[in-house]
């Protein structure tokens, strides 16, 4: 599947994805910097924030428990706020696109 990132001031990166990841874990080896990723995918460290726009919402879902609270946290947050880490990959999600917060 592919998946694209969008991020201000550079071109949008679009990554082909085989298997079972997280959107993080997708993204972290595609050399997607920008998601740091610290914690590993533990939902406590919010370096693997991304905005999912509107449109794919209904798809990869809402942010709910430990990710809400984390992400109350973030000061770049907006709707479709999501910690890349908490989103699963799946066949339904081809063609999804979302952007980065600014550095
Ligand atoms: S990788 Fe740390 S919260 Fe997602």
């Amino acid at each position: 599947m592919k998946i694209t990132f969008k991020a201000a001031g550079s071109e949008d990166r679009t990554i082909e994805v085989h298997g079972s990841l997280t959107l993080m874990e997708a993204a972290v080896r595609h050399g997607i910097d920008e998601i740091l990723a610290e914690c590993g995918g533990a939902c406590s460290c919010a370096t693997c924030h991304v905005y999912v726009p509107d449109e794919w919402l209904a798809v990869t879902g809402e942010a709910g428990g430990m990710e809400l609270e984390l992400l109350e946290c973030v000061e770049a947050r907006r709707p479709g706020s999501r910690l890349s880490c908490q989103i699963n990959l799946s066949p339904a999600m081809d063609g999804l696109t979302v952007e980065l917060p600014p550095a």
